[in-house]
C-alpha cells in the first residue's frame, strides 16, 4: 500500500487545508447537490472532507487503502455516523447500487495509472444506485504540485480525459468545473429514464 509523503501528512491534516476544502471546494460544489442517505467516500486520508460530508448524510462509509490512516480516522470519528473501512477503491467490495452517492477528494492523483483511475470511476458507477451521484475534486497538474509529491505518486488526471471516461461509463449528467482545482458532479442514469419509458412519446 502506497503511503502519502510527509508533505501530505503535514498539509492534509492542517486546519487550513480543511477550511480550504470545506469552504472553497465542497461548499460551492455541493450547494445544490442532494447526496442522499448513504455516501461512500474514497481516500478520506485524515478526514478533512469526511467531517463536512458526514453532516449531509445518514451514513458515511470512508474507504481508505492506508491501514494506519484508516485507524486514525476510525479513532477520530468513533461513535459518529462514519464507518471507516480499509479497502481499495479500484476494486470495491460492495454490490451494485449500494450507495446514493460516492465522493473522492484530492485522491485521484494518488492513483498511479490511468487504468486504475478508470477502475476507481467504474467501481463508483457500479456501486451507485440509478440516479446516484459521484462528486469529487482534485488538484490540477502544476510544477509546484509535482515538487510537493517528491517520492510519491503524482498522476493528476487531465480534465478532458476525466470527462471522456465519465461519459464512457454512462454518467448521464455531468458538470466538470475548472478553477484553482478540478471539481465534478456526475449523475448516473436515473430510474425514470430506463428503457421502455417514453415509448409512447414517439
Ligand atoms: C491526499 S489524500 C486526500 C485526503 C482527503 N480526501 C482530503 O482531500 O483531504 C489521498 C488519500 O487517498 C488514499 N488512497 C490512494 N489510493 C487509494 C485507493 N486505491 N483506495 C482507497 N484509498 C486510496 C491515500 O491513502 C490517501 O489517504
Amino acid at each position: 500500500v502506497q503511503h502519502v509523503n510527509e508533505n501530505h501528512a503535514r498539509v492534509c491534516q492542517s486546519p487550513e487545508w480543511a477550511a480550504y476544502l470545506q469552504d472553497e471546494v465542497l461548499g460551492p460544489l455541493l450547494a445544490n447537490v442532494d447526496l442522499g442517505a448513504q455516501l461512500l467516500e474514497l481516500g478520506p486520508g485524515p478526514g478533512a472532507a469526511t467531517d463536512w460530508l458526514r453532516h449531509r448524510v445518514d451514513r458515511l462509509v470512508a474507504l481508505e487503502s492506508d491501514a494506519e490512516a484508516a485507524a486514525k480516522l476510525a479513532a477520530r470519528f468513533g461513535g459518529t455516523n462514519v464507518e471507516v473501512v480499509v479497502g481499495d477503491a479500484t476494486a470495491l467490495d460492495y454490490p451494485a447500487a449500494s450507495f446514493d452517492s460516492v465522493g473522492s477528494f484530492t485522491m485521484l492523483h494518488h492513483v498511479p495509472t490511468l487504468a486504475q483511475q478508470h477502475a476507481v470511476l467504474a467501481e463508483s458507477a457500479r456501486v451507485l444506485r440509478p440516479g446516484g451521484v459521484l462528486v469529487g475534486s482534485d488538484s490540477l497538474a502544476s510544477a509546484s504540485l509535482h515538487e510537493f509529491h517528491a517520492d510519491d505518486v503524482y498522476n493528476p488526471i487531465d480534465p478532458a480525459i476525466l470527462l471522456t471516461l465519465l461519459r464512457g461509463l454512462g454518467f448521464a449528467e455531468l458538470t466538470v468545473h475548472l478553477g484553482h482545482a478540478l471539481s465534478f458532479v456526475a449523475r448516473t442514469q436515473g430510474p425514470d429514464r430506463e428503457a421502455g419509458r417514453g415509448e409512447d412519446d414517439a
